[in-house]
């Protein structure tokens, strides 16, 4: 998958589902509540030993699903995610070897970054969106738009304390291309086997941003 169109379709979806799997066997049920609620998009968190599994299950089932690996912190993970399906590639902070690693085999990443400082290494590599993290604790939409001042050309993935209360206002802002979140696809509710829940809660936050 080329950048621009990955950017396409996460500014068409508008919130990327954060999701954290302790199981791969949750990984088919999640996808489906995903798919049946109208988010057929997801980052899969390397913060689970589960990752890499959940990234192929879920490939599998549902192949026209846009789906991602987060929380990717070297280049040994990233190779995993890209081997298990994945099609992109989202780090929690700026990794200098992850990133030169994608750019370099033509493969889309959203670094995360919460300075000027991490903001012009991303730049410098000529990406075009970074992931602002963690959102919340760090300033939300003020730093974003100062953040954005002096790089025009940048645009932005805030995640981190996004929710149904403040999603309709990180969207209005033109430099956000999507948010990332949990809120729809909390960890409780996996375990508990709620995909139902987990689907209707999909459906809620596709309404709310539509
Ligand atoms: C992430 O990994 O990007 C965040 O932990 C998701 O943040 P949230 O749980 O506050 O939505």
């Amino acid at each position: 998958m080329e950048m621009q169109e990955l950017l396409e379709q996460v500014e068409k979806y508008k919130i990327v589902p954060v999701v954290v799997l302790e199981d791969a066997k949750d990984a088919e049920p999640l996808g489906r509540a995903l798919q049946n609620g109208g988010l057929p998009v997801a980052e899969v968190t390397f913060r689970t030993a589960a990752a890499a599994d959940s990234i192929r299950a879920m490939k599998k089932a549902f192949p026209d699903m846009l789906l991602g690996a987060g929380t990717v912190i070297n280049v040994e993970q990233c190779k995993q995610a890209l081997d298990c399906g994945a099609s992109f590639i989202v780090t929690p902070g700026y990794s200098e070897e992850v990133t030169e690693y994608c750019c370099n085999n033509g493969i889309p990443i959203l670094p995360g970054v919460c300075t000027p400082t991490e903001l012009m290494a991303v730049v410098s590599h000529g990406l075009p969106v970074a992931k602002f993290f963690p959102a919340a604790q760090f300033g939300g939409l003020k730093t974003i738009r100062a953040l954005a001042a002096p790089f025009p050309q940048m645009r932005f993935m805030p995640t981190g304390g996004v929710s149904e209360a403040n999603v309709k206002e990180y969207l209005e802002e033109p430099k956000i291309i999507a948010v990332g979140g949990s809120w729809m696809v909390k960890q409780d509710k996996i375990r508990a086997g709620r995909f139902d829940e987990i689907e209707e809660m999909t459906r809620s936050a596709v309404a709310l941003v539509r």
